[in-house]
């Protein structure tokens, strides 16, 4: 059963987390930490910048959850850039610790299992923090994930390209393919840390953590994980 924390705001989880992954770095300087995309672990990433200098992260391994295929990596959107701009610069993290699944063309026949065998070299991931789509899915696994998949090149639903044009000039401009680790691939993470905020959220969150395991909501998968982390604002929590 998953450890729920409802806190009363973004910021006051991003503390929270941020708090937990100083207190692993502490213990463990190499730290390979699961990095994960989209607007909610912004505040975890900015409450980790207001304390940068308590704790050496120069020696911190980070692999993010996935990536657009077809993309300019140099694009502002790639995860890649984002990764960059959002964690690894302003937490001074080294650049070439920190690894985002290969989503250009020529390579993509070999990235999953590239991939794979990164997370593995590391060690494995000791705490990989996690959004929800509002269809449940985690990463870009979306319902109909195998909860065994590892490392792979999914095609993105309508809905979460819809949801993703945000970002870009036009729907037409999101990739319609993406490269993410698998379920089983997060699942092996020794530490799950799944937040989640807003009433749009908590369908998907109480269906994650109360629902039937099901392929359908691939986020029901952390009910397999003996150690997750659920972290949440009222709104999320309400159907919980
Ligand atoms: C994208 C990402 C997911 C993320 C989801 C939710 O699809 N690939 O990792 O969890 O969006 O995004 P947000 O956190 O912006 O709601």
């Amino acid at each position: 059963m998953a450890e729920v924390v409802i806190v009363e705001s973004p910021a006051a989880a991003g503390t929270l987390v941020a708090e937990a992954v100083l207190r692993l770095v502490r213990s463990r300087p190499d730290a390979v930490l699961g990095l994960a995309t989209g607007s909610t672990p912004l505040p975890v990433y900015e409450a980790l910048r207001a304390r940068v200098g308590e704790v050496d992260l120069s020696r911190v391994r980070g692999f993010a959850l996935d990536e657009y295929v077809g993309i300019d990596p140099a694009h502002p959107e790639s995860y890649r850039s984002v990764i960059t701009r959002e964690v690894v610069g302003p937490l001074g993290l080294t650049p070439d610790r920190i690894r985002v699944p290969d989503g250009s063309v020529e390579g993509i026949e070999h990235a999953g299992e590239d991939y794979e065998r990164a997370i593995r070299e590391a060690g494995g991931v000791d705490l990989q923090l996690l959004g929800i789509g509002g269809d449940g899915h985690l990463g870009f696994n979306e319902p109909g994930s195998s909860f065994a998949s590892e490392t792979r090149v999914k095609t993105l639903t309508e809905q979460t390209r819809a949801d993703n044009a945000r970002f870009f000039d036009s729907v037409d401009d999101v990739p319609r393919h993406c490269i993410t680790q698998g379920l089983g691939t997060i699942l092996r993470a020794r530490h799950l840390v799944l937040l989640a905020f807003g009433e749009g959220k908590s369908e998907a969150l109480a269906a994650a953590v109360e629902g039937p395991l099901t392929a359908s909501l691939p986020g029901s998968a952390i009910q397999l994980h003996p150690r997750v982390t659920v972290v949440v604002d009222e709104a999320a929590a309400a159907r919980l």
